[in-house]
Formats: C-alpha cells, structure tokens, sequence
C-alpha cells in the first residue's frame, strides 16, 4: 500500500457523510479519492463540499478503480454483502459498517470469503473505540472487578428511525441490539451461548408492518455461565441514552453518562444537565478513532481488530434473539464452525 491510503466511501446518508467527513478531515494518512451514492447529487454535495476529486452513482466503477485502495461501506444494510463480495474480488480493503449483512448464511459466507481471500475487513462496531467502553474493557482484564458474573445493557434511541430505513434495517436486534451483543463479547471476553428475548411496539405503530418492536429485552447466557440483560428501545423522548455495566466479584464498572457536556445549570427549578441528542454526538470520537486505526492499521499491514468472525458471532446472537422473540422461546448458540 501506498504512504497515503487512497479510500473510497460508499453511500452519503446519516452516517456515510460523517464518515466521509472524517476521513476528508480528520483522519491523517488518508486520501479520500472517491465518493459514491445512488442517489447522484449527495456524491456532487459532498464532493463539492470537501474536494473529492471522483464523485459517482455508480458504486461499481468505485470499487474496481484502479486507484482506490480501501473501501468504507456505509450503505443500507441489505446491499453489504454483495458490495463486500465485489470489494474482495476486486482486493480492496474493506471497512464495513454493522451489521455485516442480515441472514447467517451470508455472514458465514462473508467471513469465509474473506478468509479465504486473506482480504482486510474491518467492522464498523465503534463502541469498541469509544474511550470509556475502551477503558472499561482494559481493567476488566486486568482484573480491577474480579470475575465478571452479570453484563447489563441500555440502549435507548431518542425516536424511531424512518419507515424506509426500518423496512431495510433487520428489525431491532439486529439493527440495534447487535452493538450491545458485540459490546457483551467485547467487554465479558466470552461467548453468548443462549439469548430469551422479548419486545413489544410500545409507541411507534408503523412497527407492526415489519414484525419490528421498539421496545426489547434480551436476557442472555454466556459460555463461562455469567448472565445478563440488555434493553433496546426506540422511545427515549428525553436524549440518546447508552450505558452498560459489568459486575464481577470484586467490583462494579459502569460506561456511559447521559451529560453531553461538563455543564450542570442550577436555578429555581432545580439541577440540570444536558443530554446527548443522538449517536453522531454520543459517538463522535469513536467514529474517528475506528477509521483512523482502519487507515493506520492498513499503512502497517497489520491485521483487522474487528473481523468478521466478530461480525458474524454478532448477527447469530442478533438472529437467535429475534428468533426467541418471534417463538416466545429461549435460543441456544453453537457458532458452527467457519
Ligand atoms: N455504527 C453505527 O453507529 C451506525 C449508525 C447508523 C447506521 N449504521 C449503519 O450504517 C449503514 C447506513 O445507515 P444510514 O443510517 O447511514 O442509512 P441512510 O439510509 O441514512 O443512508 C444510506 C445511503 O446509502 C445510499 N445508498 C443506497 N443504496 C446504495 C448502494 N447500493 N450503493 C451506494 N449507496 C447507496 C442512499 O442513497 C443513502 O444516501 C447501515 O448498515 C446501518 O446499520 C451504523
């Protein structure tokens, strides 16, 4: 690979933008060559704004231009198979955003292919670079809480995304519990043997239409015998709310705060803080560290730290949770080898 990583991002929407903008400028080591959309004129914003030299509906001219050297999928969730499929033939590098793709045939195929091919791929599970998630994990191991026994979760979103981006989506563990399911490997160093999850449309009738809920629970176990329970929901009016906790022997940890800023305002009303509006904001550092590890990690040649054995183990968990739900039963997992 060249000194300067020559990148590609696919797709310009909530996400893709920001990590568009990000690597135009704030990730060194990168040369943000192309951007793609379907949808034309979001490529022609963006790259009017931020002077990408390539800006194009056709996603496929992207991958196989001879330039560009690594991927950022950032496009609906159903079209991240193919597009890594097509990544890998045309041997680019790959950072793809979560989850992987929806069905467990195709994450197992994605993991094999990339594999087989020795491709880089890289998952986009931010919380993981997310300094407090990070920190909490490093003295997890070095033991500051002991064992852990209980991992909790709560994720709650401020409101419910659009009908459009709900019918591509997965519905809500997949789409949104999968970061809690990473996050659980991630921080408890283990494995989710068996999920029992529930849910209910509590506020968001349109729901109903695609078998989504946005309100749920997933009580899961993990191979060493610890527990936990993990909250999604889509209903949190007052903020963007992402906390988890591990307890072990010795101790408590706790991530996640609600203030966005160190600001508390005292009047006669009362104390009162502010709080985060939504993930651009809760996660904004976590998404500059993922891609610019991405980049660092490609200079170096060093491996992917977020694979897609991750990205699969995450979607099993996420479809063995919507499956509990769907059959009102508990799920076990058995990660077939792959
Ligand atoms: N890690 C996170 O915190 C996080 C947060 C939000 C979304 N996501 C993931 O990012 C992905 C995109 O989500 P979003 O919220 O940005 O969606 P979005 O609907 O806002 O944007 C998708 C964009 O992709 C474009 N597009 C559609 N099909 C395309 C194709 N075949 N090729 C190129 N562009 C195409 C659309 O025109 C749109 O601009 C999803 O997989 C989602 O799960 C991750």
């Amino acid at each position: 690979m060249a000194e300067k990583i020559n990148c590609a991002v696919l797709g310009l929407g909530r996400l893709g933008w920001l990590h568009a903008a990000n690597l135009a400028e704030r990730v060194a080591g990168v040369n943000l060559l192309a951007v793609a959309d379907v949808v034309a004129e979001r490529a022609a914003d963006f790259a009017a704004q931020y002077a990408v030299p390539l800006h194009t509906a056709d996603i496929d001219a992207v991958i196989e231009h001879p330039d560009v050297e690594a991927v950022v999928i950032v496009t609906p969730t159903t079209t991240h198979a193919a597009l890594i499929q097509k990544a890998i033939a045309a041997r680019k590098a790959i950072f793809v955003e979560k989850p992987i793709t929806l069905s467990l045939d195709e994450a197992r195929t994605i993991d094999q292919l990339v594999q087989q091919a020795n491709a880089y791929c890289q998952v986009g599970f931010m919380r993981r670079y997310d300094p407090a998630y990070y920190a909490a994990a490093e003295k997890i191991r070095r033991g500051d809480i002991g064992k852990p026994l209980y991992f909790k979760a709560v994720s709650r979103d401020p409101q419910c995304p659009p009908e459009a981006y709900i019918r591509d989506s997965g519905r809500l563990f997949l789409d949104m519990s999968i970061h809690d399911f990473d996050i659980a490997r991630f921080l408890m160093a283990d494995e989710v043997v068996e999920v029992t999850a529930m849910g209910a449309v509590v506020k968001n009738a349109f729901l109903q239409t695609y078998a989504d809920v946005d309100q749920a629970l997933t009580f899961v176990r993990f191979a060493n015998g610890a527990t936990g329970d993990i909250e999604g929901s889509r209903n949190a009016g007052y903020g963007y709310d992402i906390r988890a906790e591990v307890v072990g022997t010795e101790g408590t940890i706790q991530v996640g705060a609600l203030s966005q800023h160190a600001l508390h305002i005292f009047n006669k009303r009362g104390a009162t803080h502010d709080i985060f509006p939504g993930f651009i904001e809760r996660f904004a550092s976590a998404y500059v560290l993922e891609l610019e590890d991405f980049i660092a990690r490609l200079q170096r040649g060093d491996a992917s730290p977020v694979t897609t054995d991750d990205g699969y183990k995450a979607v099993a968990i996420a479809l063995a949770a919507t499956r509990s739900f769907d059959e009102q039963r508990a799920v076990k997992l058995d990660y077939q080898p792959v």
